[in-house]
C-alpha cells in the first residue's frame, strides 16, 4: 500500500478518457487507488480496463451535487475528486452565442462547484478526502480569444481559494491546480466561432506551436502526486519551467497593464 492509497482509497476523475484526466487516472491507479472515470462516451474506457466507467455529460446533468452523492454511495465512498473535464471556446467574443457562454461556464465552473458541493458533504462526514480543481494558468495569464475559458478558469481558481479560506486546516483538502501548456488533444475539441481573421489565425498558430512543444500530460500527473502527498490545501503550477515562473511572477509582481502588453506581444497582436 502506498502513502497515498493508505489515505485515499477511491477517486473520481472527470474527463478521464484522454489527456490530463487519463494521465491522472493511470497515475492514481499506479499508486493503488481505485479509479472511477467519467466520460460522455459509453465505450470510453474499453481500452483502459482498470477504470470504472461513469457516463455523464457535465453540460446536461442538472443536480450534480445529488448525482455525486448517489454515485459516492454506489461506489463505496470517494476520498478524491479530480474536477478535470473541460474544453475551450475560441473566437472573438462578439461572435459567440449565448449557449457557448453557458456551456463553457457550466463545464468549467458551475459543474465542478456542484460536484465539489456533493464531495464536501460526503467527505466532511468521513473527515477525510481531497478535492482537486484543474484550473489553468489562463485564469491569470489570459489567452486572447479565449475570453469565456479564461473567465471560467479564473472563477474556478477563486472558488478553490475561497474553500481554502473557509476551512484552513481541515480536510477535505483543496488543490487549485493550474497547468500551463501540456501536450493533450485539447485543441481538437475546442469550439471555434467566427471567421478566422489574421489575428485569430496568428494566435491559434501560437497555441498549436505551444501544444506541440509542450511537456507530456504525465508531467502534470507527477506534479499532482507531489501536491496530494502534502496533505494540506495548496496551489500548484504545472508545465514548463518558464511557464511556472511566469505564472508566479505574473500573479504576484507584474502590474496588470504590463501583463497585458507582454501578452499582446507574445501572441503577436500588435
Ligand atoms: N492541455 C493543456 O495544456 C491544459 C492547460 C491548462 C488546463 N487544462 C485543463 O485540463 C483539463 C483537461 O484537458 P485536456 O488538456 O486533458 O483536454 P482533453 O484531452 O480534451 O480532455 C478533456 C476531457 O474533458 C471531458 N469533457 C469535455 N466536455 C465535457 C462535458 N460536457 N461533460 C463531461 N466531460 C466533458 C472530455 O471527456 P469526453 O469527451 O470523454 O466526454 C475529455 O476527456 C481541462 O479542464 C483543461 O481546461 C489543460
Amino acid at each position: 500500500m502506498s502513502e497515498l492509497s493508505s489515505r485515499y482509497a477511491r477517486a473520481l476523475v472527470t474527463g478521464a478518457r484522454s489527456g490530463l484526466g487519463k494521465a491522472f487516472a493511470l497515475r492514481l491507479m499506479a499508486e493503488g487507488i481505485e479509479v472511477w472515470g467519467s466520460s460522455r462516451m459509453p465505450d470510453a474506457f474499453e481500452n483502459l480496463p482498470g477504470i470504472n466507467p461513469v457516463l455523464v455529460d457535465l453540460n446536461r446533468e442538472k443536480e450534480l451535487s445529488k448525482w455525486y452523492q448517489d454515485l459516492d454511495r454506489r461506489a463505496g465512498g470517494f476520498d478524491l475528486l479530480v474536477n478535470n473535464a473541460g474544453f475551450g471556446a475560441f473566437g472573438k467574443f462578439g461572435d459567440f452565442r449565448d449557449e457557448d457562454i453557458q456551456s463553457q461556464l457550466r463545464v468549467l465552473l458551475t459543474s465542478p462547484m456542484q460536484l465539489a458541493l456533493g464531495a464536501i458533504k460526503c467527505m466532511r462526514a468521513r473527515k477525510r478526502g481531497c478535492i482537486v480543481n484543474i484550473s489553468s494558468m489562463a485564469g491569470s495569464l489570459w489567452i486572447p480569444f479565449f475570453s469565456s475559458y479564461n473567465a471560467g478558469k479564473a472563477g474556478l481558481s477563486a472558488f478553490s481559494q475561497s474553500l481554502m479560506l473557509e476551512a484552513p486546516a481541515t480536510p477535505p483538502w483543496i488543490i487549485d491546480f493550474c497547468p500551463g501548456d501540456l501536450a493533450t488533444p485539447f485543441n481538437r475539441s475546442t469550439v471555434r466561432r467566427g471567421e478566422p481573421s489574421g489575428r485569430l489565425q496568428r494566435v491559434w498558430r501560437r497555441i498549436e506551436q505551444n501544444t506541440e512543444a509542450a511537456l507530456p500530460p504525465q508531467r502534470a500527473a507527477e506534479d499532482l502526486m507531489g501536491g496530494l502527498k502534502r496533505f494540506r490545501h495548496c496551489t500548484l503550477h504545472s508545465g514548463s519551467f518558464l511557464q511556472r515562473i511566469m505564472a508566479r511572477l505574473g500573479a504576484r509582481l507584474v502590474p496588470t497593464g504590463c501583463k497585458r502588453t507582454a501578452l499582446r506581444r507574445y501572441f503577436d497582436l500588435h
